[in-house]
């Protein structure tokens, strides 16, 4: 019944060397349709120039950036700057039908951002159907030239060298196998050498591993053998350090690790595999790649990471608990202490009449019961240009019908509502969401993305979030700062942020099937008083539907 594609972890490694700086960095992106051998089938998939996984864009904080991207395939798609903020210019953001019509074949759209108070790995995918599965890409932010890194132990400026190599991938729906920067490493078949990412390293030097999460259906521990990994950044924003021997990603989501290769010279195996505690299939084989220290023979045999069991719900709760914002002067965390909107959403699966499914039933899934429709034509046009009729300003503040949301599984009544519903926010007020996961159907974890903001993680639980006593425990001094976080299973997650950004921002879960099933919203923030508080006016090159 659930089909689960296969997933990817895009690693790139950056090396402490000096660069040169440039305030505007253009990038052509064609997206091309190339055949590719993995597993040891041939296939065509969607790439950005001929790659898999695609070009980095490397940028500085403060950079203006343009990406021509130029549609080659059959496909009419668009590109999403993952967690790149966008302030005023949901232009740019990239989802199809949120905030822009898809590129048409033949077509090209630039896409035009500034990079604004961000440091640390981003990363940009393509936004509609699955073709994510292969068009995607890390986007790399280095802090402005000369200012140093907020850690005493890696205060050069660095610059990254592109690790990725020109490899070629893996077709959706082949095979159920995780990849490592396109490769899913000798545990699988045909996969021996040029199907296994090698990562040489130098005994003594330190290196910064850039880990996206590009995987379309699967939350994941990664590992590599003999060594700690530091974690300093996350989605794009420093973090305290601490050290971990394996660290969990949804998709989504991005982490920075420092790793010191100072280990007995030889080959270590780098390793994911799933993190699902709920009762829901994945596929839990490990992919993997060599950390290779130089100079030693190919021959010798790597060594395996000890990772997290699938189901350990302890490690996960363990490692979260360890992620807090930096919090220095220079990086303060401005979580919003009062708050003037109060969210409360449930997340459910269920099951809708589908006249020509086999069952006359398909599998749906909502937040706060309403199944997201998607539009036709780009709703931040509609919101910029006053459209009627493409979408309602309704999207309820908390359930309708409140329900013992984590209680025995709900298996009646799995119908829900449709709508292209979103929520209005004030421009500039303060927000807290609460995501609560529910026991429709089943429990399961759900990594959720916010389009244009960063938000603050303040709580987390699992069970019922309890209005009364739950907030007193939120931590409102140090709480890690992203844009996609995991609602654990059974569970809920509370988040802050400040809607100072005006536009239509998407807010979904990036468990893609769960997206297409409609487990998705959208947010309109209004202008503020002046021009310099309000949307920017569209790029003349807006693709049209
Ligand atoms: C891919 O291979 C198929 C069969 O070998 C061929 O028909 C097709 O033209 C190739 N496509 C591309 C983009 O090379
Ligand atoms: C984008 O690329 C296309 C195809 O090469 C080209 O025709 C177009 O002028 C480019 N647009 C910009 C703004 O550079
Ligand atoms: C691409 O979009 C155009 C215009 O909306 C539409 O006519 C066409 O069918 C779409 N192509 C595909 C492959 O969906
Ligand atoms: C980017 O920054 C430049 C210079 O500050 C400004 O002129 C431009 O409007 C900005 N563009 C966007 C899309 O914000
Ligand atoms: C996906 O795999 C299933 C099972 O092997 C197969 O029936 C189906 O045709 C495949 N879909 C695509 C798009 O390749
Ligand atoms: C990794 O860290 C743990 C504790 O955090 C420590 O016990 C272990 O020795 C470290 N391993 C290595 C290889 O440094
Ligand atoms: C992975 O799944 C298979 C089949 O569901 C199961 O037999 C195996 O024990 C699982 N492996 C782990 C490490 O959980
Ligand atoms: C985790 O999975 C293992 C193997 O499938 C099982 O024995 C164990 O009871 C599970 N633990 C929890 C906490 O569910
Ligand atoms: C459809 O019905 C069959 C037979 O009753 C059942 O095995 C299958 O799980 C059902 N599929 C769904 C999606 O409910
Ligand atoms: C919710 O359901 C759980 C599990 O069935 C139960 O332990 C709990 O008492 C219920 N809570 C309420 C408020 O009914
Ligand atoms: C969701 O909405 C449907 C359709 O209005 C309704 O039948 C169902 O009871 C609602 N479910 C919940 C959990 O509120
Ligand atoms: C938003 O509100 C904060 C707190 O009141 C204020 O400091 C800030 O200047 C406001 N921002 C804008 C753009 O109005």
């Amino acid at each position: 019944m659930i089909v689960f594609y296969f997933t990817i972890v895009a690693i790139s490694v950056s090396l402490l060397l000096p660069s040169a700086e440039a305030a505007v960095k253009k990038y052509q992106f064609d997206v091309v349709v190339k055949n590719v051998s993995r597993l040891c089938h041939a296939k065509p998939i969607v790439t950005v120039n001929g790659r898999y996984p695609g070009p980095t864009v490397y940028a500085r904080e403060g950079d203006r950036v343009i990406i021509n991207v130029t549609n080659h395939a059959q496909y009419n798609m668009s590109i999403h700057w993952h967690g790149v903020k966008q302030l005023r210019n949901g232009w740019a953001d990239g989802p199809a039908y949120i905030t822009q019509c898809p590129i048409q074949s033949g077509n090209s759209y630039s896409y035009d951002f500034n990079i604004t108070g961000q440091r640390g790995t981003l990363w940009w995918h393509a936004h509609i159907l699955w073709l994510r599965a292969t068009v995607h890409g890390a986007l790399v932010i280095m802090p402005p030239l000369g200012v140093p890194y907020p850690f005493p132990w890696w205060n050069a400026d660095v610059e990254s060298i592109e690790n990725q190599g020109n490899t070629l991938g893996l077709p959706p729906n082949m095979s159920d196998a995780h990849t490592i920067n396109g490769k899913p490493g000798p545990l699988f078949p045909c996969s021996q050498d040029k199907h296994t990412y090698a990562l040489e390293v130098e005994w003594g030097k330190t290196y910064l591993l850039r880990i996206v999460n590009a995987a379309l259906n699967d939350e994941l521990f990664f590992a590599i053998a003999g060594h700690n990994m530091t974690v300093v950044e996350i989605d794009a924003v420093y973090c305290k350090p601490f050290t971990t021997d394996a660290l969990l990603i949804a998709p989504g989501q991005t982490t920075n690790v420092i790793v010191r290769a100072n280990r007995a010279p030889g080959r270590y195996f780098m390793a994911t595999r799933p993190f699902m505690d709920a009762p829901v299939p994945v596929d839990n084989k490990t992919a993997t790649a060599i950390l290779q220290y130089k100079g030693v023979p190919t021959t010798i045999l790597p060594l395996l990471p000890r990772l997290p069991t699938p189901n350990d719900t302890d490690f996960a709760g363990a490692y979260l608990d360890k992620l807090r914002s930096l919090n220095t002067p220079q990086f303060p965390a401005n979580v919003p202490l009062t708050v003037d909107r109060r969210l409360f959403y449930t997340i459910g699966l269920g099951m809708n009449p589908c006249a020509s499914c086999v069952n006359g039933t398909r599998l749906t899934a909502s937040l706060n019961n309403i199944t997201f429709v998607m539009p036709t034509i780009g709703l931040l046009q509609a919101h910029y240009f006053g459209i009627k009729g493409v979408f309602r300003l309704d999207f309820p503040d908390k359930p309708v019908t409140a329900f013992n949301y984590t209680g025995a599984p709900l298996t009646a009544n799995l119908g829900t509502s449709k709508g292209t519903r979103l929520s209005k926010v004030a421009f500039n007020s303060t927000v807290e969401l609460v995501l609560q996961d529910t026991n429709l159907l089943t429990v399961e974890s759900h990594p959720f993305h916010l389009h244009g903001y960063n938000f603050f993680v303040v709580g987390r639980g699992i069970g019922n979030f309890d209005p009364a006593k739950d907030p007193a425990k939120f931590n409102l001094v140090d709480p890690p700062e992203r844009n996609t976080v995991g609602v654990p299973t059974g569970g809920w997650t509370a988040i802050r942020f400040r809607a100072d950004n005006p536009g239509v921002w998407f807010m979904h879960c990036h468990l893609e099937l769960h997206t297409t099933w409609g487990l998705k919203m959208a947010f309109v923030v209004d202008n503020g008083d002046g021009p310099e508080q309000s949307v920017l006016p569209p790029p003349k090159d807006l693709p049209l539907c």
